[in-house]
């Protein structure tokens, strides 16, 4: 019987469990075994409890639960060759050959190299003796499939990753809440959100919420964005507008890529425009609490392609992630989409927005 794990990784995000119910309960519908890693890699490194047996009733109740309850962590151990080794005695020893994991393009990237690495691992365990070639015989190929869990959407070749809806509806909760208290006082609120180098959660907030102006890293401002800003402001304003909201994406860079923070947007607003302003940083609420519908969607659907995936991979196959795009569940090549996320961070970085651009617009005609 074929046994496959899955594993968290990164950063949490709504969806997540999810994403270890759907895998667990469709490797049991499969007739095949589960298992979950707990603590991310650590776990893989850890091994024993670590790497625990998963059944049916394990999982109940996960697809509303926020965070990830098998944890997730950062592991340093697993950057280094001996980690990578110690996990792939562990893995040998539960008789484990396929791994589904839920995370950032990070983690994915680095499952992808242990799979490289695998043939090798399993050599050097018999030439140390700490496997007998019988142990590692039926093992040698590792299959690695791949799930986007993030609320900062930030990975190129899928429409959405696990968890940026659920905090987009909690940012735009928050900005709700905001408007009531903005609208009495006739305040200028800057509104600080998560997404790291990605504008998505930013953007569609301000788009959402009726945002007056809003700071995203991939198309910064113009040159003399703090007039355009205090001016358009200031339009709204004597259109009859009691409140103000500015988002600026923690991220968020001008055209010479220093950094905009919302300290910098509410001394604008305060000094030049005169407005009573405050900023909130909405912080990791963004993160937590229970995912929305879509996600919970969204999760099951993907965890049941991931181990589609599995059983019909071949060692010929690339390693696949799990994309959404125009509304199919669709696979396409994991480090493919890590590049091409990876060369949009690299056109922002050398300052060419057009090429940036372009990249994601090819990206959406392939
Ligand atoms: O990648 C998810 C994210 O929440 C980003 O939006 C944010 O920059 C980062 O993680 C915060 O990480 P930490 O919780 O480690 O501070």
């Amino acid at each position: 019987k074929k046994k496959i794990a899955v594993m968290t990784s990164g950063g949490d995000s709504p969806g997540m469990n999810g994403t270890v119910r759907a895998v667990v309960r469709q490797t049991i519908a499969s007739g095949c075994v589960a298992f979950a890693v707990y603590e991310g890699y650590q776990g893989l490194v850890d091994g024993g409890d670590m790497i625990k047996h998963m059944s049916w009733e394990d999982v109940r109740g996960w697809l509303s639960e926020g965070g990830t309850l098998i944890g997730t962590a950062r592991c340093a151990a697993f950057r280094e060759r001996p980690g990578r080794l110690q996990a792939a005695n562990n893995m040998i020893e539960k008789g484990i050959d396929a791994l589904v994991i839920c995370g950032g393009d990070g983690s994915l990237t680095g499952a992808d190299k242990f799979r490289d690495e695998w043939p090798g691992l399993m050599d050097e365990l018999v030439a140390k003796g700490l496997r007998s070639k019988e142990d590692v015989a039926p093992h040698q190929h590792l299959n690695i499939v791949g799930l986007v869990g993030s609320i900062d959407n930030d990975l190129s070749s899928t429409d959405a990753t696990i968890g940026c809806y659920s905090s987009l509806g909690r940012i735009c909760q928050m900005v709700d809440y905001i408007d009531a208290t903005a609208l009495s006082h006739q305040r200028a609120f800057v509104i600080e959100v998560m997404g790291r180098h990605c504008g998505w959660l930013a953007l569609m907030a301000g788009v959402s919420c009726g945002a007056d102006f809003v700071f995203i890293p991939e198309n910064p401002p113009s040159e003399n964005w703090e007039e355009e800003m205090c001016s358009i402001v200031k339009r709204h304003r004597a259109m009859g507008k009691r409140k103000t909201i500015v988002i600026v994406c923690e991220g968020a860079q001008d055209r010479k890529l220093n950094h905009i923070t919302g300290k910098m947007v509410n001394d604008l607003l305060a000094t030049r425009i005169g407005l009573d302003t405050r900023i909130t940083t909405l912080g990791h609420v963004q993160r937590g609490g229970p995912p929305c519908a879509y996600d919970r969607m969204l999760s099951t659907l993907q965890g049941v392609e991931a181990v589609k995936a599995v059983l019909e991979a071949t060692p010929e196959t690339p390693s696949p992630v799990i994309c959404i795009v125009e509304n199919k569940i669709v696979r396409k090549d994991l480090m493919q989409a890590i590049q091409l996320t990876q060369q949009v961070a690299k056109d922002i970085a050398a300052r060419d927005f057009e090429a940036a651009m372009k990249g994601r617009d090819a990206e959406f005609e392939e």
